[in-house]
């Protein structure tokens, strides 16, 4: 596109920014609740809600908690939302079988969440590092995160989400060939319409600090995850990732985290066209939270401003901690 700008006084740009009618009139990218998705982390117990330190305003729940706080989000308008388990060290082993029990937490939130509200949408994360005893996304061997082991133990774990309703399987591991692996097993399993939104371009990141103490991994977590998440200089990549996944049989692809790949979010869209989404994460949160806390920005218009961003730069929608608040002001 080559835009056309006469000379001035004939353009006058201002004319366009005069009033908020005529700003409403010629705006871009709009934000709405459904573009929203809502992370929520489950926890043992029964009318708990506990909150999580390093993310003012986040909380753990017990399942019948997050059913609240689910039937506030399907009230509210907002897209879908995300569970993720916390786990004390107790509950974590070696072979990560935790993953897989149709039984654990997040199992059984899905359920509880799908039974109360149907039409909501629920999405899951895939990764065995809320399970793991050493924190990481896959089975460590002799000191090494493999691969192919780990790719068997994912397909079992989104297996059994499948079984408890879940509508979208969001693997966030980065390991090779799942996305091709899970698919076959969901067609197999005659989960036809499950989706699949793939974290394909997923940085190893520190603004993943307070997540891992909401998921109880910080304490787990025995070295790095650089053999596996990318490369923060690395954009090329992102792109060969986002290609093989979308090959494999993903629907949906995300990019992690959020604000500072703000370019990898619209090459993707760009180059690919399919539905992008982008995970503003919970240091992204938390940073935003503590400067708004301590009086030195406007929380609200950096969460909106940090949210139609998103949008500006070619994603679909957001996962976002800020997903009831943006929702409350989106007028929902
Ligand atoms: C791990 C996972 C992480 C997040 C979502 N899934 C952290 C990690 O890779 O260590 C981070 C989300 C956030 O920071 O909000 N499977």
């Amino acid at each position: 596109m080559t835009p056309i700008v006469a000379p001035f006084p004939a353009a006058r740009l201002r004319r366009a920014r005069q009033s908020p009618a005529i700003r409403a009139l010629v705006r871009e990218n709009a934000l709405s609740a459904g573009d929203l998705i809502w992370p929520l982390f489950v926890r043992a117990g029964e009318g708990v809600e506990e909150p999580v330190p390093s993310m003012p305003g986040v909380m753990r729940r017990s399942v019948d908690r997050i059913v609240e706080a689910a039937r506030q989000a399907a009230d509210l308008g907002v897209g879908a939302i995300c569970i993720f388990p916390y786990t004390g060290l107790e509950e974590r082993t070696e072979d990560c079988a935790g993953a897989w029990d149709p039984d654990n937490h997040a199992n059984r939130a899905i359920r509880a969440v799908k039974a109360a509200l149907p039409d909501l949408a629920v999405m899951t994360d895939v990764a065995l590092d809320t399970y793991n005893i050493n924190g990481h996304d896959g089975f460590v061997v002799d000191g090494q995160i493999v691969n192919d082991e780990t790719v068997e133990a994912l397909v079992r774990m989104a297996l059994a989400q499948a079984e408890a309703g879940a509508d979208i399987i969001g693997p966030s591991d980065m390991m090779d060939g799942r996305i091709g692996a899970i698919r076959s097993a969901l067609e197999g399993a005659g989960h036809r319409n499950v989706m699949i939104l793939s974290y394909a371009a997923k940085y190893a990141s520190a603004f993943y600090g307070p997540f891992r103490d909401a998921v109880g991994a910080s304490a787990a977590l025995t070295g790095d995850k650089k053999t596996y998440q990318m490369d923060p200089a690395n954009a090329d990549e992102a792109m060969r990732l986002i290609a093989r996944d979308l090959a494999e049989g993903a629907d949906m692809v995300m990019v992690k985290p959020g604000m500072p790949y703000l370019d990898i979010c619209r090459r993707a869209k760009d180059t690919f066209g399919a539905p992008t989404f982008a995970y503003q994460v919970s240091g992204e949160y938390a940073m935003t939270k503590a400067a708004a806390q301590a009086g030195w920005i406007d929380g609200e218009r950096v969460m909106m401003e940090s949210l139609i961003g998103f949008k500006r730069a070619g994603c679909d929608g957001v996962l976002t901690y800020f997903a009831p608040e943006a929702a409350r002001l989106l007028g929902g």
